[in-house]
């Protein structure tokens, strides 16, 4: 006899290990499964994204923002913005929410061996790109890839998120951080303007390169037109879209984007694909 297909809107259960502050409204959660063996099992790709569910208030759609390389424990870094996200803002280590995943494509990191990787994020669109270079720069992976530069910004230095994790990358082999904040403090003594105008002075080399870029849709908009004055073909810059979801498995027809769903054609798409979309993406 068959066993009966286990019913794909059935979270998984798992437990708050550790609660990280970014910012004033967004947090990372350190999640462990409370099965040992999906805890040690689960795998994903970076770019991968998965629903949360917070038990009487719902589910919601974030990417995984840890890197594959680390195993035992997933995390999502959350923005609070509405029902799900305040109540998960609520929760804190020991609490129990339900998770489902992982879901969609991941950047496409074993085509990427040997080239130069350019990520370019702003404010919250970090933990997209966070998950794709701290797996290119673990140790067991990074002399797949060649050089590193991170270009980072937010809107003033209390948004910056990940801070704590800065020096790392600064100490990382063939890797820059490049920061600045739209306007800073007396605390900031760092840069301050706008991510593409980083991105124009920063002018990575388009040879041998890709580009990943996520963030408000007025930062990607500049950033893409800086990138192609840069040179980068539209097949070297890829992005993730962040439509608004509900089943996560392409069933329910929420993020249908000209005929694409994006849970299962996405999240992540070059330019060129984007632009085979007859929606203005
Ligand atoms: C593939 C994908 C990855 C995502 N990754 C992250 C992530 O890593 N971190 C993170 O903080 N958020 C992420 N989001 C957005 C996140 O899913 C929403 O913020 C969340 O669903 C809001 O749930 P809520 O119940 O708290 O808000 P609701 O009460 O449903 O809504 C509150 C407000 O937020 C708006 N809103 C809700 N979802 C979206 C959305 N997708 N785009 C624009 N506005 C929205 C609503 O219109 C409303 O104004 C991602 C979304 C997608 C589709
Ligand atoms: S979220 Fe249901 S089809 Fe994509």
């Amino acid at each position: 006899m068959t066993e009966p297909a286990r019913n794909p809107y059935l979270p998984a259960l798992a437990r708050i290990d550790q609660v990280f502050d970014e910012t004033y409204d967004i947090k990372t959660f350190r999640m462990v499964f409370e099965d040992e063996a999906l805890r040690e099992g689960f795998t994903y790709e970076s770019g991968q994204f998965a629903e949360v569910s917070v038990f009487g208030h719902g589910e919601a759609t974030f990417d995984i923002s840890s890197s594959p390389s680390q195993r035992g424990f997933i995390e999502f870094t959350i923005k609070k913005v509405g029902k799900v996200t305040t109540a998960l803002h609520e929760l804190g280590p020991g609490s129990q929410v339900g998770i489902r995943g992982p879901y969609g494509h991941g950047w496409p990191l074993a085509s990427w061996e040997g080239k130069d990787l350019v990520f370019v994020g702003g404010g919250v669109g970090l933990p997209p790109l966070r998950t794709c270079f701290n797996e290119v720069l673990a140790p067991e992976n990074r002399a797949r890839f060649g050089a590193v530069t991170i270009i980072y910004g937010a809107r003033s230095p209390q948004d910056l998120v990940y801070t704590r994790e800065f020096e790392q990358y600064r100490q990382a082999e063939r890797t820059v951080l490049h920061l600045t904040v739209d306007k800073g403090d007396e605390s900031w003594t760092g840069r301050e303007g706008f991510v593409p105008q980083l991105l124009d002075e920063v002018a990575p080399s388009p040879d041998n390169a890709v580009a990943l870029t996520v963030g408000p849709p007025i930062m990607i908009k500049f950033v893409l037109q800086g990138l192609s004055k840069l040179g980068f073909a539209d097949e070297q810059i890829f992005t993730n879209l962040e439509n608004r979801m509900k089943c996560g498995i392409g069933k329910c027809g929420r993020c249908n984007v000209a005929g694409k769903f994006v849970c299962v054609d996405g999240p992540v798409f070059s330019l060129a694909q984007l632009k085979q979309l007859p929606t203005d993406y």
